[in-house]
């Protein structure tokens, strides 16, 4: 580990109207949009419709309340302290051949080049963490936010602007660590939290200072993202693209748009990050390694340098590439194999009155309860699974208040993909867990209250919903 962090402070954000500015003499600031409010004020809405699915909701059917396991036959039990990062059951051993040296080479930290650790070496110049766990935990999501302003490697960066053109010094991803003094990191980032003046809103503000003070962010955005719990990546890696597409057509207000990417001469969509901009987990995999590790693949050949940064192509490297075909295969096995925590229904007849809520307040309309996958030859136990992911694994337009500015692909800077929202509830059983892209919110509740654009409306509808039935479906939230 480069670097330790206190427990962060929770603090809340609320209503504050959508705004980025560009401030200080090293650096740029990124305002922050803030919304929401408490549980508390949501609650006491006076104006509540006594039956939510009447007048003028999207979608009143009832939810799809027979349940099988939540993640077909890569169910778990969740009832263990590290219910994420585990590998599904009955796997055959021919398949672990793979899976094993795949966990391995997830948890190792990896060292710069040539350090006498042939399979594990080549890291940086450039890289935010020395090892994929250092972002991904296995008991939900690292903690972001320090004390003192201080972030943990647990979010990164994205750099650029609404038209899509990354920082042309920095590149398309901040860096703050390097392998020597003799290359220098990017810089630093911190975050401020604000008080405005009615005392009740807050807004997070990231800043950034770099090393290289003739190198300023200028009119480039900042993007934060935390890494999300990894949950059955396989199976929403099978999710066939025809069922995607499907799904994407203007219904109820909310038109989901199919991300299509460039995967060598091929368009595919793109399923995996916070925006979709990875079409498949071998990719993602490879982005992960290049960007957030400066680890090369047969993908990524060159080292996450811009061309006007020139020492930074003069490290030397781990091997060409630094992780071979089989390393990158053996990761995207393990991921691929990575198991899903079994919903916690409590009692089954308030949870499905939950389920009822959901589908009835229009969540439903972009996460998707039900999937079905495709069929895997290297997997066939994930073939033909039927699957509860909660996402639609489409981009939606969120709205002025999650629009911080940078697109990324063809996903415009205020489209985010629909979150997988299994294991969620376990996530937020740590009074420490962030919520959303940046990490902005910190309960579920503050979640749903930044939705906006196309979910504006569940969002409403949420809002007006009776106190009970508000926590009938957030308890079916934190069991799904
Ligand atoms: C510095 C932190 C960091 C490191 C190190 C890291 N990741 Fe991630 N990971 C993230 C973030 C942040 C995202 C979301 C990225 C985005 O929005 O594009 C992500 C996304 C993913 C996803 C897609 C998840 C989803 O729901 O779509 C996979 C799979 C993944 N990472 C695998 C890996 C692997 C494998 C490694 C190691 C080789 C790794 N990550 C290393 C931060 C990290
Ligand atoms: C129009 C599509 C849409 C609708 C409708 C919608 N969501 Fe979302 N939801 C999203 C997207 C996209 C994000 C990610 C936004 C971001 O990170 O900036 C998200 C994020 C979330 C998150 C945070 C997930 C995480 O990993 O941090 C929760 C919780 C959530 N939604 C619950 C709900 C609930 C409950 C409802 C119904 C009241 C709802 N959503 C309605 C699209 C939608």
């Amino acid at each position: 580990m480069s670097c330790r962090l206190h427990r962060p402070t929770i603090f809340h954000i609320s209503a504050l109207p959508a705004m980025r500015n560009a401030l200080l003499c090293l650096g740029m600031t990124l305002i922050l949009s803030a919304c929401g409010g408490s549980d508390d004020n949501a609650s006491s809405t006076p104006n509540l419709p006594s039956n939510p699915s009447s007048p003028n909701t999207p979608d009143e059917t009832k939810a799809d309340t027979d349940w099988r396991p939540a993640g077909g036959s890569a169910t778990i039990t969740a009832d263990i302290s590290q219910p994420f990062l585990q590998i599904m059951p009955n796997l055959p051993s021919s398949a672990l051949g793979g899976v094993s040296p795949g966990r391995e080479l997830f948890i190792t930290q990896w060292t710069p080049a040539n350090q006498g650790r042939v399979l594990f070496d080549g890291v940086g110049p450039l890289f935010n963490a020395n090892a994929c766990t250092q972002c991904h935990s296995a008991e939900g999501r690292k903690p972001i936010y320090a004390n003192d302003g201080e972030l943990s490697n647990a979010i990164l960066f994205r750099l650029g602007d609404a038209q899509g053109v990354a920082h042309a010094y920095y590149g398309e991803q901040m860096q703050h660590q390097s392998i020597d003094a003799s290359i220098a990191t990017e810089g630093k980032m911190r975050y401020i939290a604000t008080v405005e003046d009615d005392k009740k809103s807050r807004s997070i503000r990231f800043e950034f200072t770099p090393t290289d003070s003739n190198q300023p962010l200028g009119d480039t955005a900042i993007s934060g993202r935390i890494s999300p719990q990894l949950v059955g990546m396989g199976l929403l890696d099978l999710i066939p693209e025809a069922d995607i597409i499907a799904a994407s057509d203007a219904k109820d207000g909310i038109s989901g748009r199919v991300h299509w990417v460039n995967e060598g001469p091929d368009q595919r969509i793109g399923r995996f990050g916070w925006k979709a901009i990875n079409s498949s987990l071998r990719t993602q995999n490879a982005n992960a390694m290049s960007q957030d590790m400066g680890l090369t693949t047969s993908i990524f050949m060159d080292p996450n340098c811009t061309v006007n940064q020139p020492i930074c192509w003069t490290a030397e490297n781990g091997g060409t590439p630094e992780v071979s075909d089989s390393s990158l295969d053996a990761v995207t096995d393990f991921m691929t194999a990575l198991a899903v925590p079994e919903r916690r229904t409590g009692n089954l007849s308030t949870f499905n009155k939950g389920a009822n809520l959901f589908t009835q307040v229009g969540c439903a309309g972009c996460h998707t309860p039900k999937q079905r996958t495709g069929n895997s030859d290297r997997f066939p136990l994930l073939s033909q699974q039927t699957i509860y992911p909660y996402t639609d694994l489409l981009l939606h337009d969120m709205g002025a208040g999650l629009d911080d500015g940078v697109k990324e692909k063809n996903a415009e800077s205020f489209e985010w993909r629909t979150p997988p929202l299994w294991g969620i509830g376990i996530v937020a059983q740590d009074p420490e867990a962030r919520f959303l892209h940046d990490g902005r919110a910190s309960s579920l509740t503050e979640a749903i209250l930044w939705h906006g654009g196309e979910a504006e409306g569940a969002k409403i509808r949420f809002k007006q919903l009776p106190v009970e039935q508000k926590k009938m479906l957030l308890s079916f939230l934190n069991g799904i």
